[in-house]
């Protein structure tokens, strides 16, 4: 038997969004909503996670199984038609079933945090109640569910808005959707859940007044964050959503000591942590995991993702993904470092230059117009302008090594495999086919050829 459980309610479509996607896997600073709420759950370390799918249910299991830093084996549980969010439940019977106590989310309202929850279950344990419900008092309390309480302030039943008197639709306290469930108590109730309700659908919220009839106590925890309530419907809405977020990302940030001096276009990940006294331009998306050290300078117009930066490091205009850059490395503007990129200290990688799955060692320099792909780069090696490392014959992808110090002269081509020796060089527009060993250069190039009087011999045959 486990102590607590975690349902995730994920069933639902969310036809007003027009998307392909369903509901739960829409953004919010670049992340799922289900995602967000996964994170708050899992930070709370319950025993057992089961998510309740159904509308678009493959790419919510293929987003379950991509979720990177959780570990947690999911357990599926499939509504096949939506019947409400108590139907929605009575899918997840074998978790219910494994647990003594039981936290239920929705899916779709991402800002629920780690300490509302925790509050909410020290009510729920300490009172020994049957059902606690997580409430809060929006500034339009319109179309959630109204907490109507007893003469103790304990809650008697939640009425929704569609069901709800005038008298009570004058309530401002709702229901944020969040609840702790007695697990065997919930089991017990659900079975008699009915339908006769404006919408046709098993409330789950109806599960409170059977769980008191059932001699329990149902209490109200009411959270101080009152963004917890927040879902989207609409694009508008998740728009909404997204600036909250993004608000309160930079705010904190800032609060950190990092400096934005505009915040126009700077849209930054709630999982990105960045270092004191690095500055942040315009334009600028970090999202992802990223670790940013101090001092550095990002942007304007750069694009960052699942990358780890040292100190003092620029990056203007780049675009990273999925890489490491170690600290003192300037780079840009207008160049990229795709997957798998580890760039070296006080490395200077200039304008248009990319570089894909290589590590480069420090104070290297690529300062204009190079291709780096699939190659192993040492230490102090200079590429002149234009130089390209052929990794791909057309059927597979070979690497390319060059040594400690070595000279790219301008527009080599490395056809790889390929190794360039320590301290050698490449004469410039030589395409290297063959290793060349330390100390050495290697040429490829027909001579020059001079041919005199060759214009005067053109205008004379024009005549
Ligand atoms: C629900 C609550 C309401 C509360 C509000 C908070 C009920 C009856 N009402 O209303 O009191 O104020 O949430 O946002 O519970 N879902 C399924 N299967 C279904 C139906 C819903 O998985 O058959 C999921 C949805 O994907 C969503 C969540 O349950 O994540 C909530 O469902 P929704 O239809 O949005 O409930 P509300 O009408 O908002
Ligand atoms: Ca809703």
């Amino acid at each position: 038997m486990n102590k607590t459980a975690c349902i995730v309610l994920a069933a639902g479509d969310g036809k007003r969004m027009k998307s392909h996607k369903p509901k739960v896997l829409m953004n919010v600073l670049f992340k799922p909503m289900l995602g967000w709420v996964l994170d708050s759950a899992e930070k709370t370390a319950p025993d057992e996670v089961c998510v309740v799918v159904g509308s678009g249910e493959e790419q919510v299991k293929k987003y379950l199984e991509s979720r990177k830093g959780s570990n947690y084996n999911y357990t599926i549980a499939r509504q096949t038609e939506r019947k409400g969010t108590g139907h929605a439940v009575m899918q997840a019977e074998a978790t219910l079933k494994n647990s003594e106590n039981v936290l239920i989310l929705c899916g779709d309202a991402p800002f629920i945090d780690e300490k509302t929850i925790t509050n909410a279950l020290k009510t729920h344990t300490e009172g020994k109640c049957g059902v606690t419900v997580i409430t809060a008092v929006p500034d339009n309390p319109f179309g959630y569910g109204r907490i109507v309480r007893d003469e103790k302030g304990d809650l008697l039943k939640i009425v929704e808005q569609k069901d709800a008197s005038d008298e009570e639709k004058k309530i401002g306290e709702i229901n944020s959707g969040a609840y702790w469930f007695d697990s065997k108590a919930l089991l017990e109730a659900l079975p008699k859940l009915s339908n006769g309700n404006a919408a046709g659908e098993y409330y789950l919220t109806d599960a409170i007044s059977l769980i008191r009839q059932s001699g329990k106590r149902a209490a109200v925890s009411s959270a101080e964050n009152k963004l917890i309530v927040l879902g989207a419907n609409s694009r508008s809405d998740l728009a909404a959503l997204n600036d909250y977020a993004r608000k309160r990302v930079l705010k904190r940030l800032m609060e950190g000591g990092v400096e934005i001096p505009c915040k126009d276009g700077v849209i930054i990940g709630c999982d990105v942590e960045i270092g004191q006294d690095t500055v942040i331009l315009p334009n600028t998306i970090i999202r992802g995991k990223c670790r940013i050290g101090s001092s550095c300078e990002i942007g304007p117009s750069s694009l960052i993702e699942n990358c780890t930066i040292g100190d003092g490091v620029t990056l203007n205009s780049v675009q990273a993904y999925e890489s490491v850059v170690e600290s003192g490395a300037k780079i840009g503007p207008f160049s990229q470092l795709r997957a798998g990129s580890h760039i070296g200290q006080n490395v200077k990688i200039g304008d248009f230059v990319e570089v894909k799955n290589s590590n480069i060692g420090e104070k290297t320099s690529a300062a204009h117009l190079t291709y780096i792909g699939d190659s192993d780069v040492g230490r102090g090696v200079n590429f002149g302008c234009g130089c390209v490392t052929a990794n791909y014959d057309g059927a597979n992808k070979f690497r390319t090594k060059i040594g400690d110090d070595a000279f790219i002269g301008c527009n080599t081509n490395l056809v790889a495999p390929v190794e360039v020796g320590a301290n050698a060089a490449t004469g410039a527009g030589s395409t290297i086919t063959k290793d060349v060993p330390p100390d050495s250069l290697a040429l490829e190039r027909a001579d020059t050829r001079i041919i005199e009087h060759w214009e005067k011999n053109k205008q004379r045959k024009k005549k």
